[in-house]
Formats: C-alpha cells, structure tokens, sequence
C-alpha cells in the first residue's frame, strides 16, 4: 500500500514546514514539496496539521488491581487511544511478589497478544527484588525489548519495594543499559494518614486527597533521585503531579543526572476541588497521586516549557461506576484511577497549543518524540523521517467539539470530561502505513496493533 498526504501542515518536536508525505509499506518514504509519485491512495491535508502518532507511556488496560480489573481491554483501550491520536500505548506488567517476571510476563501477554488495534510495549514493574527477579533483568532488556522496570514507592504489602531493593535494581538496569521508572510516593506517610482518616470515620472521596499531601510526594522523587543518582541508573518519575515533586528533582539538573519526569494531562488542567463533587462524583478523580492545587498546575506547565517535564501521558487507568461504588462507604477502597487515553492530545492541543501556553513544537515533544527518545524507540517511532514508522496523526486544529460518554471509545460509563469543549480535532490516523481512523471510522482489524521491541537507552538518552 502507498499513500500520498498532500500539503499538511508537518509539525515535529524541531520543526514546522509545509510538504508531501509519502508512505510505502509502513513507512515513510519521501517528504518534500509536490512529490511526483504514484500513489494508490492520496489525501488532502490541507489546512490540517499532521504530527507524529502520540505515544502514552503510561496506561493500565486490563490490569488487575484492589480487587479488580481496570475496564478497558487492549481491544477497547488501543482503539479509544488510536481515535484520540495516540498511536503507541505502553503498559504496565505487575510481578506478583514471591512470583518471577517471566511468570507475569507470560500472564500480559497472553491478555494482549493479538488483541490490540494499536502499537504497545510494557513496562516491567518489579515488585519484589530479590537474587531470582536480578538475573531476569537483562533477559528482558535482551530478548524482550522491555528496557523500562517499574518500582512502587507506595502500595505496601502488594506492589511497594524497600529502598534496598530500589538501589540493587537501579545497579543491574544501568548495568544493562535500562531505565528504572518510579511511582514516587511515600508509601509508609500515606498509609498512616489513610489509617488515621478511617479511624475518625472521614470516608469521604476527599479523604483520599487529604491522605496524600504534596510532601508524600516531594520527599519520594527526592529520594528516587538521590538513588539514582548513588547508582548512576537513569531514571524517570511517573504521573508527578506538584511543584514539591519537581522542586526535588531540579538538583538532578545541576548534577547533570538522567531524570526525567512525566506529568499527566488531568495534572495540568484539573484541580482537587472536584474531589467534594456531591452525590460521590469525586470518586471519579481518586487516583494516585491525587489532583492537587492550581499553583501545582502553574508549576506544571512551567516544567515543560524549562525542560524539566519531558513527558504528558494519562496514567489511564479506568473503572466503571459500579467499580467505583466499591468504596462508597470507605475511599480506601475506590479503585484508583482514571480514564483519558482517547483525550490526551486533543486535551493539550486545546488546553495547551490553542491557549498559549506551549508551542506545537513542544506539544509534539511531550505527546511524541520524548516518550519515543527515553524509552528507547527513536527514530523508529515519535518523529516524521524517511524510513520512521508512519504513524501519523491529520489533525483540524480549529475544529471545535464536545467531550462526553455518548461519543468516546473508552469502556466506561462516565466521562470524567464530559461537556468539556475542545478546540482540535483528531481526523485520521495511520499506524504503519495505514489508515486506521479516518473522520470516526475504524479502517483497520483487531490484532492489527504489534509489540514494539525496544533498545537499550544508554547512549540514546
Ligand atoms: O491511580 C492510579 N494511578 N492508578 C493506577 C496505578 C498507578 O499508581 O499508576
Ligand atoms: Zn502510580
Ligand atoms: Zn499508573
């Protein structure tokens, strides 16, 4: 198959130019202006911007989790995330604690294999460190193309590791040339305060927020850098959500130290207030860690344009109402998480491109090219070259239109979103040379989407 894209409006992480894309086969062959080729399907993006497919480095599809199942299936939540714009999801894979990696390796895959409409890759969260799980290591930096090991600084007794543990782990990734991923909460502080809030009978959503305040935070990514710092690993903090958090890693900066930070895109534009929604409406927003205040958000957004923020992903994560009303008497028991993988783009092209706050060059680095670069996928994938993959998103950036449950894909029964107003538009998205979305419709099969291997980032990053 050859497609043609006629003067698009190219935007990448450097660069903005207007030209001809030519894709052969699942990649791109040719840019340039009035490419003369014979093409079997040609489209007209004019007026259109056209950026590399998004990339969502944080997602939990069909994760078992307090006692549940996160809602979307890879079938569902691939296909939500290709609707919106992202192209490539990658997700996590729990170790049981007592159990190898391999054993839960084996459980995801058998749960994904074949069942995705978009391009996926996994995380590999070690639970439990021990001499068994460090020969894994390099196993599956090697063969499996899993360079990225996921810790828990909180979530004791089922998914937290002890410091020990963390700097053994950062020791064999950096000796493999991976990189150690992080939840950076202090796990310990949190439970006390949940403890103590159940204790006086505070059962409410707000008491989820009220459990972790900023200095869980702030104190585990300080401590997470120092670490990695100790170790020489590379390192990257997830879902940071405050100005404390980030504050602690400037320091990773001065001393010239491989941190780099994702935010999620309900950090930037949602606040905790919504936690005394009436009638237990904030127990859509219980999520670890909570939304915080507007100055977080200010921070946030300054993080990305000072470089300190390489990275926007969702940390989707989504649970139907009747999930959700499993804490309806204790919010200790509210499935955490939320749903956004379909709105992530469209969400910071409007909250961010269309209002000013960063430029489409950086729009594209943090839905895109950063989370290709860190986690070892450049130029393979988050850029528009000859020979990249063509994952490539034709976007109206003046269409307006409305968020709501009755037209997203994601398999919930609520938007967290809903009657949101949205300036942008995703209009068709080809995955590998081929269009996958074009204005709504699904163009391509289940089982379309494939396991992306990845390479060692040391060097690369
Ligand atoms: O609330 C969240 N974030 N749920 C998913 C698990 C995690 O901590 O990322
Ligand atoms: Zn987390
Ligand atoms: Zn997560």
């Amino acid at each position: 198959m050859s497609i043609l894209i006629k003067n698009g409006r190219i935007v990448t992480a450097a660069e903005d130019y207007i030209a001809d894309i030519y894709v052969e086969g699942e990649q791109i062959s040719a840019i340039g202006k009035n490419l003369k080729v014979d093409a079997e399907k040609v489209i007209d993006a004019e007026g259109m911007l056209v950026f590399p497919g998004g990339i969502d480095p944080h997602v939990h599809l069909e994760m078992p989790f307090m006692g549940t199942f996160s809602s979307d299936t890879y079938e569902t939540g691939t296909l939500a995330a290709l609707h919106g714009g992202t192209t490539m999801v990658i997700d996590f894979v729990l170790q049981t604690q007592g159990k190898s990696l391999r054993n839960a390796l084996d459980q995801w895959k058998g749960r994904s294999n074949g069942n995705c409409y978009g391009d996926y890759s996994f995380h590999m969260a070690v639970t439990d460190f021990n001499d068994e799980t460090k020969k894994e290591i390099q196993q599956f930096i090697e063969e499996e193309g899993i360079v990225s090991f996921k810790t828990f600084m909180a979530y004791k007794g089922a998914l937290m590791i002890d410091d020990g543990q963390m700097v053994g782990l950062m020791q064999e990734v950096r000796k493999h040339g991976g990189i150690v991923t992080v939840h950076a909460t202090n796990g310990d502080m949190i439970d006390s305060l949940i403890a103590k809030h159940r204790k006086e009978g505070k059962m409410s959503p707000l008491y989820h927020y009220l459990s972790q305040p900023e200095v869980t935070e702030a104190e585990a990514s300080g401590r997470f850098t120092d670490m990695a710092n100790y170790a020489d690993c590379p390192g990257y903090i997830v879902h940071m959500t405050c100005e404390g958090a980030l504050n602690a890693v400037r320091k990773a900066t001065m001393r010239n130290q491989k941190v780099f930070v994702e935010t999620c895109i309900q950090y930037l534009i949602v606040d905790a207030s919504l936690y005394e929604e009436p009638d237990f409406g904030g127990a859509k927003w219980v999520m670890s860690p909570p939304l915080r205040e507007k100055k977080d958000q200010t921070a946030l957004w300054s993080g990305i344009n000072q470089g300190l923020v390489q990275v926007v992903g969702t940390d989707h994560c989504p649970f139907k109402w009747d999930q959700k009303l499993m804490g309806k008497d204790d919010f200790s028991k509210i499935p955490n998480g939320h749903p956004a993988i379909e709105h992530r783009v469209e969400l910071l092209y409007s909250e961010g491109v269309a209002k000013d706050k960063i430029t489409l060059n950086k729009f594209v680095e943090v839905t895109s090219t950063n989370a290709a670069k860190i986690m070892g996928m450049y130029p393979q994938k988050g850029c528009i070259a000859i020979g990249s993959d063509a994952d490539l998103v034709i976007f109206d950036p003046n269409e307006k239109h409305k968020l709501s449950v009755d037209t997203h894909h994601m398999n919930v029964d609520y938007s967290c979103y809903e009657g949101w107003e949205v300036q942008g538009k995703t209009k068709t998205v080809l995955l590998r040379g081929q269009v996958a979305i074009d204005n709504g419709e699904v163009k391509i099969e289940k089982g379309y989407g494939q396991f992306v291997k990845r390479n060692k980032v040391k060097g690369i990053i």
